[in-house]
């Protein structure tokens, strides 16, 4: 079969490779039918992530068919199409039993980090019973692309974690794809306002249409007085951080109001400053979080009922046989306007 192989930092490849094989009684063999291409994939690339090692097939999100299911599968039958998670979970140990399928101990943000993943023909999935998601006849399965990882991860991680509110005013630091799917599901909860914020001109665009009522271009500067300016001078109720560099989480801590939380998304690379000098008297709140794709079902019906309309992410559609054009227009967003970009097989 056709897969996208990690070869070491910089280096990637189409390749033929084996195909996967069941390993374990309660593994399935899912026939990739979309993927798409993940800022994290990136990160990989760029060897930010150890834990993912030359030899790997990349990938965490995408939908496709059962092929085969192990002895102990009992929820999928071989032909049903299904939605994959970006994390895997057993569903049983304790950290399952919380809901924090992130951490789970045999599962979590496995797919395309440690064993192989979904940029292929084929996928074998961990704990099938548990990691995938039935999806329901005439569904638009390209839009349920976007929830394999980045409309969870927006939502849970930024909305869910931020603890917004009616009435509440929001800034959303970045309008890459994760922070626009945190400004699609806080319109859930009717805030007053909610100010996007980036250095990209289009992605700020795209935000405005998404139902951003401000948005401040940060590459012209004064970002914290004009977020100042649009909340009477108090700061926001809610920032999340949807970028994930030292500057960006420190922004954040300049236009928290008293009482905020500050909801971090992004993955940190390198230690970032925390002002404690100035925020320990402010009551606010700092949450992290790994997605743990807990609300999957819940935003699959905000999906299908079309609350929210994650096509609207999608920008390029490719073939497997050119997912290394895919991947150089995703890496190029500034220039391609890229936001998601489909891979079909
Ligand atoms: N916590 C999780 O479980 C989880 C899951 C998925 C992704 N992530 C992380 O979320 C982050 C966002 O993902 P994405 O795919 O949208 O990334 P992205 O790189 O596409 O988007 C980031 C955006 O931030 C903007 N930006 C950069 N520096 C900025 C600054 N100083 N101020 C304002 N904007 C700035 C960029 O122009 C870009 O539009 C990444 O760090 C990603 O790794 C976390
Ligand atoms: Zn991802
Ligand atoms: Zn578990």
């Amino acid at each position: 079969m056709k897969a996208l192989v990690y070869r070491g930092p910089g280096k990637k490849v189409l390749e033929n490779h084996a195909m996967p094989q069941l390993e374990a009684p309660d593994d399935a063999i899912v026939r990739i039918t979309r993927t798409t291409i993940c800022g994290t994939d990136l990160h990989i690339l760029k060897g930010d992530v150890p834990t993912c090692t030359p030899g790997r097939i990349l990938g965490h999100e995408g939908v496709g068919v059962v092929e085969q299911v192990g002895a102990a599968v009992s929820a999928f039958r071989p032909g049903e199409h299904v939605l994959i998670s970006c994390i895997s979970a057993c569903g049983k140990c304790d950290y399952c039993r919380q809901g924090m399928y992130s951490h789970c101990t045999t599962g979590g943000w496995i797919l395309g980090n440690t064993i192989d993943g979904t940029q292929a023909e084929y996928v074998r999935i961990a704990h099938a019973d548990t990691s995938l998601y039935r999806i329901p006849a005439g569904a638009d399965e390209e839009a349920l692309v976007m929830l394999s990882d980045i409309l969870p991860t927006g939502f849970e991680c930024g909305v869910l974690n931020g603890r917004i509110e009616p009435g509440d005013t929001v800034a959303i630091v970045g309008a890459g794809p994760v922070g626009l799917a945190s400004l699609l599901t806080a319109q859930f909860y009717s805030p007053a306002q909610i100010i996007s914020i980036d250095l990209n001109a289009n992605r700020l665009e795209v935000a405005k249409r998404f139902g951003a009522t401000s948005t401040i271009n940060g590459a012209q500067g004064a970002v914290v007085e004009q977020v100042k300016a649009l909340t009477g001078g108090r700061g926001v109720d809610c920032a999340v951080e949807a970028v994930g560099v030292p500057a960006s989480f420190v922004l954040c801590q300049d236009i928290i109001a008293p009482g905020g939380t500050i909801a971090n998304i992004g993955v940190h690379g390198v230690k970032v400053d925390l002002h404690l000098e100035r925020l320990w008297s402010q009551n606010i709140t700092i949450t992290t979080r790994l997605v743990d794709t807990v609300t999957t079902p819940m935003l699959l019906k905000t999906v299908q009922s079309g609350r929210i309309e994650p096509t609207k992410l999608i920008t390029h559609r490719f073939k497997l046989d050119h997912i290394l054009d895919a991947y150089d227009t995703f890496a190029r967003a500034a220039e391609t306007h890229a936001l998601k970009v489909i891979i079909e097989t």
